[in-house]
């Protein structure tokens, strides 16, 4: 194997660790001799959670920011082209020259393999105003932007969130595919096993997905008082859009991770559309809600939750050419 097709087989590894909705890891890659391809794998899309796939592409472009990182870690040049097409190609990557690797890059591929979703509640102690102002530019470039909410604007997610929850638990065949893919062991190397669920939902203002499934994680006596609400936003609504939010949204979360802040994503709202619309009213209609987040504090002396499984590579990445 060329060195490009190594480093593209490298960077097509590394995104196995993007986090994806419901750890569905809906993205396969092509590895050729001068590029790299993604493909979205509609064959474990949420058909009826997710039924226009957003959550899918938000999923696939974390996956294609996390391929970058490791791109960048190795100091490789490259250009990215997002067709966004579901049925052809949704990203390719062509690799460029190759120069020293920034310092930076090195601790993104590092926070990439440290990341992971905490579904425990967070302390009472708020993020600091500066790191929340790294945060939010950390999501920006490119792709959506980080909307912080205020005290009120909580209140209306916190409502949104209870919604968009009631109308899932309402959906039969909603319900039938959360049994899928939540609970138990997770031996195939999907879904969300139940060592990263909490024993109990939270009790917090704005509350956790209730997955319906038993849990071991012992959520702790915190509440989501000192969190920081967000939602990730941006101009359009096309497929590429939505696929550079994922690009964001890995960019925020590998950011908050360094700043050891945990990240939780809230997408009930987004996926209801009922509850979407009033995302987009909560953002005076000045964007299209891809995700809402909660960013909050940790006790760094309990332990975190163990990471969820992922597919073995020969299952999501192909060598061609
Ligand atoms: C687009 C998207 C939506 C998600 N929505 C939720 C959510 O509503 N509630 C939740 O608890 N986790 C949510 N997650 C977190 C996933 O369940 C998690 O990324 C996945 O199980 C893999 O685990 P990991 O992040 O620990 O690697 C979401 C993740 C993504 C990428």
């Amino acid at each position: 194997m060329n060195e490009v097709k190594q480093a593209l087989a490298q960077a097509a590894d590394a995104a196995r660790f993007a986090p994806s909705i419901h750890n569905t890891q809906p993205w396969r890659w092509v590895v050729r001799a001068d590029r790299l391809e993604l493909y979205a794998v509609t064959g474990r899309q949420l058909h009826a959670q997710d039924p226009d796939a957003r959550m899918l592409l938000v999923s696939c472009g974390a996956a294609l920011h996390h391929a970058q990182v490791a791109l960048d870690a190795e100091g490789w040049g490259y250009t990215v082209e997002r067709p966004g097409s579901l049925d052809g190609p949704l990203a390719v990557i062509t690799p460029g020259d190759r120069r020293p690797a920034e310092p930076e890059a090195t601790r993104h591929l590092q926070m990439l393999q440290v990341r992971r979703t905490d579904r425990r509640t967070v302390r009472d102690e708020a993020v600091p105003g500066p790191v929340l102002d790294a945060l939010v530019k950390a999501a920006s470039p490119g792709g959506a932007e980080l909307h912080l909410l205020d005290r009120d604007q909580v209140l209306d997610l916190a409502v949104a969130v209870e919604h968009a929850q009631s109308a899932e638990d309402a959906d039969e065949r909603a319900r039938a595919e959360l049994a899928t893919w939540v609970g138990g062991d997770r031996p195939d190397g999907t879904g969300i096993p139940a060592s990263a669920l909490p024993a109990e939902v939270p009790l917090t203002t704005v509350a956790e997905r209730d997955f319906q499934a038993e849990g071991s994680v012992t959520a702790g006596d915190g509440h989501d008082r000192a969190a920081t609400y967000g939602v990730l936003y941006g101009r359009g609504d096309a497929p590429s859009d939505w696929l550079r939010s994922g690009e964001s949204l890995s960019r925020l979360w590998l950011a908050a991770t360094e700043h050891a802040v945990s990240l939780l994503p809230f997408s009930g709202p987004v996926e209801v559309p009922f509850t979407r619309a009033a995302l987009t009213r909560l953002l005076g209609g000045t964007g299209v809600p891809y995700l809402a987040v909660r960013l909050g504090l940790q006790d760094p002396d309990r332990t975190a939750p163990p990471h969820t499984p992922r597919l073995p590579a020969t299952q999501v990445i192909t060598l061609a050419d």
